[in-house]
């Protein structure tokens, strides 16, 4: 098959189609004898089911008191699981096999915005996208969120989720909140449930605003605002030869921005992204390619050719996909739009809630059409890469879904990342700009989900929070469905991933990453105060109905024998699941011809190394 095919198979995924929506599936499917939960991608990274006794979905705080006291009282182990389940590690399992799963899926979507006091109170059943386009109707703003806006409110104050800037409180949504109400365990003369109010001046406020689910059921959440403001976005591409100094300066001068690295193309893509005032004109919004649906065939054939790369070992390619991509988002603007319809040109300008969080595929959510807010066009039709080609123009014509919809052959992937302190960043950049140098196609593979982003958080207040000013590392690569499978240049990837937990002290983000990295509490011991946090935890959950062996592991409370920081989980080929780093060859695959090796540059990894029977090992 020639490259140019494949090229074409990428572009097919950039272009805009405006079909039907398939939402995404449920998190939570029931059988006769109990209940299943799963992640978005619908794969657990150890490839074990995550079992429950049996699923609640309230629509009212009576309701879920009443399910969670049953609980309580029978001593059942419980969690809450949000609509669509983001978090890739198995945070929202029970533990055992037959807790309880709360979902919010139908609880009350109540808000109220306090004008005065420039605040807005959601409940449990608020998704993020929902959240910010009602602060909007009042002219308010919260600043920073995530990129994507599929998510939960609740969900994404629990695992620390964020956007990227050092302005105001810094780009984490659990920074900005001033009031929380939880559902805790309490005594039978209680009636089983407790409902704690905590605001500003509580310490405790300080334990929940990042929790992991682990303290109770949060029903209700405040959010300080900001008067609406616009941003003003613009990309652009450069060599990367001087990014181990922008990374900095970059910081201090952009409200919002962040960069996205493609080592082996030697390129970062700048976001230069900054606060403008409400009158600055421009209607633009941010209807970021990715986040759109997009038909089944086109995500297929992507799949395929990407997996016909990684059989091939075929790097190059990878590269010169990356590099078409990395074009093509300047040029035809990444998914930001001026008009709310085309884009025709950098700087483009708009209110914050419609430029800092994008989606599209998990709901037929249409942008809303208030009269300060642009009201965008169903359909995008142009596209210069899909013109390039002829012959496959036909719509396709089923709907349209996430790239990661787990109920077709979709994309699968693994997230890393991890944050690093900022006064380390440039010394961290030049070690991976080394080991690029070693093997020069070695990082190919990250341009295909867009490279290594790098966002910026600030020290945080919360007890689970980062304690320092941080660059968010964070990068995407291909996973075989098959457990235990080898990827391409996997190697590479495990010697970043273990140089940043382990030479940089890093500190994952609790909802992406690989089991690996959460080995014996070392992420959760780096937080602000871990002892305070599980003092709360201890006075809130004292029969531990919310932790499960998971979150024990994560908080470092649970040890499995042996050393857990070279086998988490014992088993052969252990490592290339990322279930454990190895020790042993066997933890990687010599059948197969990967071999435990040292790092190239940071010899203090161990990492699973391709090596052909033929060639001599040369570490
Ligand atoms: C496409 C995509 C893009 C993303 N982009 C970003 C990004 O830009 N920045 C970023 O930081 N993250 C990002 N993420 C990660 C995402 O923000 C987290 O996965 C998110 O925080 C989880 O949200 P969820 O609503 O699905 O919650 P779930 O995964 O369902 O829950 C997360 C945890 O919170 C607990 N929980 C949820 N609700 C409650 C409640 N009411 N009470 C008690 N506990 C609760 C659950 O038990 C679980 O432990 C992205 C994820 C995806 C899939
Ligand atoms: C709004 O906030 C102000 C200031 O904090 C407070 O005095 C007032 O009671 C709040 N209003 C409502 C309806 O809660
Ligand atoms: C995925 O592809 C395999 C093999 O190509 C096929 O057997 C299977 O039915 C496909 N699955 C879905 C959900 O389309
Ligand atoms: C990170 O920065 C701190 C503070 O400057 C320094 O003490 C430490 O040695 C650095 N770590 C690495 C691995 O460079």
């Amino acid at each position: 098959m020639s490259s140019r095919i494949w090229l074409l198979q990428f572009c097919l995924l950039q272009f805009y189609v405006s079909l039907l929506h398939a939402i995404p599936p449920p998190p939570v499917q029931c059988y006769g004898n109990g209940c299943t939960v799963d992640n978005y991608q619908g794969l657990w990274m150890d490839h074990i089911p995550c079992k429950a006794a049996n699923v609640v979905y309230p629509t009212t705080e009576e309701e879920l008191v009443k399910a969670m006291a049953e609980a309580v009282k029978c001593k059942q182990k419980m969690k809450v699981v949000s609509k669509w389940s983001h978090t890739l590690s198995k945070f929202v399992c029970p533990g055992g096999d037959d807790g309880l799963l709360i979902s919010t899926r139908d609880y009350s979507t109540a808000m109220s915005v306090n004008q005065s006091a420039m605040t807005i109170t959601a409940n449990a059943g608020v998704q993020l996208r929902t959240l910010i386009d009602y602060a909007a109707d009042f002219g308010l703003a919260l600043p920073y969120t995530t990129y994507w806006d599929g998510v939960s409110v609740t969900g994404v104050v629990s695992t620390g989720a964020h956007g990227s800037g050092l302005w105001n409180k810094g780009s984490a949504l659990h920074e900005y909140i001033t009031a929380m109400r939880l559902a805790v365990p309490s005594t039978e003369e209680e009636g089983y449930v407790r409902i704690v109010s905590l605001t500003d001046v509580d310490e405790d406020l300080d334990a929940a605003r990042v929790s992991l689910g682990v303290l109770g059921v949060i029903l209700q959440v405040t959010f300080a605002l900001h008067p609406m403001f616009k941003r003003s976005v613009s990309l652009e591409a450069r060599a990367d030869n001087l990014l181990e100094e922008d990374v900095l300066s970059f910081a201090q001068a952009h409200d919002f921005g962040d960069i996205t690295w493609y080592p082996s193309i030697r390129k970062a893509l700048y976001r230069l992204d900054d606060l403008v005032s409400v009158d600055s004109p421009g209607d633009g919004i941010n209807k970021y390619q990715g986040f759109q649906g997009i038909p089944v065939a086109q995500i297929e054939q992507a799949r395929r050719g990407e997996e016909f790369l990684e059989k091939t070992r075929n790097a190059a390619t990878a590269c010169k996909i990356s590099e078409m991509l990395l074009n093509k988002r300047v040029s035809d603007g990444n998914g930001f739009l001026n008009d709310g319809s085309s884009f025709t040109g950098f700087p483009v300008v708009g209110f914050n809630h419609l430029m800092q969080a994008s989606g599209g595929c998990q709901d037929s959510y249409s942008y809303s059409t208030k009269q300060h807010i642009l009201t965008p066009t169903g359909v995008q039709s142009q596209s210069s890469c899909a013109s390039q080609k002829d012959g496959i123009d036909e719509v396709l014509p089923d709907s349209a879904f996430c790239y990661w919809d787990p109920r077709i052959n979709s994309s699968i992937f693994y997230q890393t990342a991890i944050a690093v302190s900022l006064s380390n960043i440039s010394e961290l950049i030049l070690d991976i700009k080394k080991i690029r140098d070693i093997d020069p196609n070695g990082l190919c593979g990250l341009g295909l989900y867009g490279g290594i982003m790098l966002r910026y958080m600030k020290k945080s207040r919360a007890f689970l929070g980062i304690n320092e000013d941080v660059v968010d590392i964070d990068f995407t690569y291909f996973r075989s469905r098959d457990a235990n499978s080898p990827r391409l240049n996997g190697d590479v990837m495990e010697e970043i991933e273990q140089m940043l937990m382990q030479k940089y002290d890093g500190h994952p983000h609790w909802a992406k990453n690989r089991d690996s990295v959460f080995y014996d509490g070392v992420a959760a011991r780096r937080c602000n105060n871990l002892e305070k946090f599980l003092q709360v935890k201890r006075r809130f959950d004292p029969d531990e109905l919310f932790s499960s062996e998971w979150s024990d592991v994560v908080l470092g409370l649970n040890k499995f024998e042996g050393d857990l920081r070279s086998d988490f989980k014992f088993g052969n080929k252990c490592a290339l699941g990322g279930l454990c780093i190895c020790f042993e060859d066997r933890h990687c695959d010599p059948d197969r011809g990967y071999f435990c090796r040292p790092g190239k540059i940071y010899k203090d990894a161990r990492v699973c190394r391709f090596e052909e029977s033929s060639s001599v090992a040369s570490w």
